[in-house]
């Protein structure tokens, strides 16, 4: 069982009435695209999804135009390559399953777009497994292909050792050390599994706010008609 960990944004599926970090999603979205995306996919999020991270549409654009996407057929029946645009969905590194599990020992990795969710112990299992690669113990062997991971159930990942100290520059000069890129990737990952968590959480709020006012109000109005009703 991975460690619980301290979330800035409570953890998606906590009862909290905390917010995502913004400055940890733009490291985060950084780190998927410059590491994770050469193997996983996020086939639910569009580039302009990234405007909730508090990018602007011209950086957007600029993000989305450094990839190439497949589109057609064309007035010839072709397919045809361009530039991705903003509503496009991010590109996959791999054309389908079979490509990216023969490009991967067998075994495909998996769609990071719910994978918070998906997965039990969620941020923190994700959190533990990115920097849990360890040397195994004595008597066990590793097969070639395979990596030891502490946190990963069955030990045996098919996914080296991703996260290294300084393997990113992050933008806003934050040190890059590998439980940094961990922690920031975990959080923008929770974010994409559960983009509407603050949306959820603020109107949690002004429903039970509605619910005290209300519940007021119904009482008094019960003692009115009762003391005046003979
Ligand atoms: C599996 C995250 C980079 C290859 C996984 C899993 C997660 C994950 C959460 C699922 C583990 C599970 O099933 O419980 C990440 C993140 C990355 C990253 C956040 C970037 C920091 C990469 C890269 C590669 C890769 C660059 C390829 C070189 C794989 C493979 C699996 C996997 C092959 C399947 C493992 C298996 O089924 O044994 N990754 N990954 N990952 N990842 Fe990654």
């Amino acid at each position: 069982v991975p460690p619980e960990e301290e979330w800035p944004h409570g953890g998606v599926n906590s009862f909290s009435f905390k917010t995502f970090d913004r400055a940890a999603l733009q490291r985060g979205f950084q780190v998927y695209k410059q590491v994770c995306s050469a193997c996983h996919a996020m086939h639910l999020l569009s580039y302009r999804n990234l405007e909730a991270l508090g990018y602007s549409e011209e950086e957007i654009k600029a993000i989305a135009a450094e990839y190439e996407v497949t589109d057609g057929p064309n007035d010839q029946g072709e397919m045809f390559t361009r530039p991705a645009l903003a509503s496009d969905r991010f590109r996959s590194p791999f054309p389908n399953a079979k490509a990216a599990a023969a490009a991967n020992n067998g075994k495909a990795p998996p769609d990071l777009s719910l994978i918070v969710k998906a997965r039990e112990h969620h941020e923190d299992y994700v959190f533990h497994l990115l920097t849990g690669f360890v040397d195994p113990p004595e008597g066990v062997t590793v097969p070639d292909g395979a990596y030891y991971n502490q946190y990963y159930p069955g030990h045996l990942i098919a996914m080296p050792p991703m996260l290294f100290d300084d393997g990113v520059t992050y933008e806003d000069g934050t040190p890059a050390t590998a439980v940094q890129q961990a922690r920031d990737v975990t959080q923008f990952l929770a974010w994409a599994a559960e983009p509407h968590m603050e949306a959820r959480r603020s109107m949690g709020v002004k429903v039970i706010l509605f619910l005290m006012v209300f519940a007021g109000l119904l009482y008094m109005t019960k003692r009115r008609i009762w003391e005046t009703a003979h």
